[in-house]
């Protein structure tokens, strides 16, 4: 399929979705959440990747936001549709049953912010500035942000920045917990490229069980979200790599994760 927004690539087990408007600031205009619904669901059906990346094209900017110039243009009805469909779209890629990570440089504003926290986790350059500004447009968040920055941060913390539009840097964004790591932004990619990598190694359906815990479960009471957990841990056990991985750690060995 020929994108004209994204590029996608793959390295070994990686899958390396590249958002490319540079011109734009890699908003994310219509055209580009509709081919990233494909490129999730694609990345998703494919066993051979373990992990996805997502990055933004050009020095500037992971993503500034929503494409401003299309939300100029939306009636209340269309507002809702537009909100809910990229909204299906970032809980597709939240629950992809596969680790992805936002590797942001530059500019993570708005929708990109938000795209940024749909990911499992995310590296930042020392460079890069989050925000929701939505409220300086006389808007607020609709593609999740409300949502999972109460969740990520802390419900003060998430007010703070919904209501105040500012944008903060990257070592706030990673003492208040909105970032996993901040690097130097020459070590971006690489240092992003060895976390996925990492993961890709993991046992894949135990990632899988754990992705599934943690997001099915916070939207649990603990004891409903506990009785998860034992179902999921039950399943775990029951895979081929459990049995690999413990019988390699008592023989003192590597294990060799098979997905099965
Ligand atoms: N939607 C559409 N286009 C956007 C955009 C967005 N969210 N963010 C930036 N752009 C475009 C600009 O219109 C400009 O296009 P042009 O060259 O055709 O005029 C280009 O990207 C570069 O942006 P510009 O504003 O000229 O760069 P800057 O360095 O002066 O400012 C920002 C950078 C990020 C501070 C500024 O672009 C901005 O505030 N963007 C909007 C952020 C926002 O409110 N996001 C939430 C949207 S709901």
């Amino acid at each position: 399929m020929a994108l004209e927004t994204l590029l996608v690539e793959r390295e070994g087990p990686v899958g390396v979705v590249t958002l490319n408007r540079p011109k734009a600031l890699n908003a994310l205009s219509r055209t580009l959440l509709t081919e990233l619904s494909g490129v999730i669901a694609a990345l998703a059906a494919d066993d051979e990747v373990r992990a996805v990346v997502i990055v933004g094209a050009g020095d500037r900017a992971f993503a500034a936001g929503a494409d401003i110039s299309e939300l100029n243009t939306l009636d209340p009805a269309g507002a809702k549709r537009h909100a809910e469909s990229a909204q299906a779209i970032f809980e597709a890629l939240e629950r992809m049953g596969k680790p992805s990570i936002a590797a942001v440089h530059g500019y993570c504003l708005g929708g990109g912010c938000e795209l940024a926290m749909a990911c499992t986790l995310r590296i930042a350059s020392e460079t890069a500035q989050f925000g929701q500004p939505e409220i300086d447009l006389g808007l607020m968040p609709g593609f999740g942000g409300s949502q999972r920055l109460v969740r990520l941060v802390g419900r003060g913390r998430a007010l703070a920045l919904l209501l105040g539009g500012h944008r903060i840097g990257a070592e706030e964004a990673e003492r208040i917990g909105l970032v996993n790591k901040v690097v130097p932004a020459a070590d971006l990619r690489g240092q992003a490229m060895a976390l996925a990598d990492t993961l890709a190694a993991k046992a894949p359906l135990a990632v899988r069980y754990i992705l599934d815990a943690v997001y099915t479960g916070a939207d649990l009471a603990l004891p409903q979200a506990n009785e998860l957990e034992a179902a999921l841990f039950g399943m775990s056990v029951a895979t081929a790599d459990a049995k690999e991985g413990t019988r390699a750690f008592l023989e003192k060995r590597k294990a060799e994760f098979q997905g099965k």
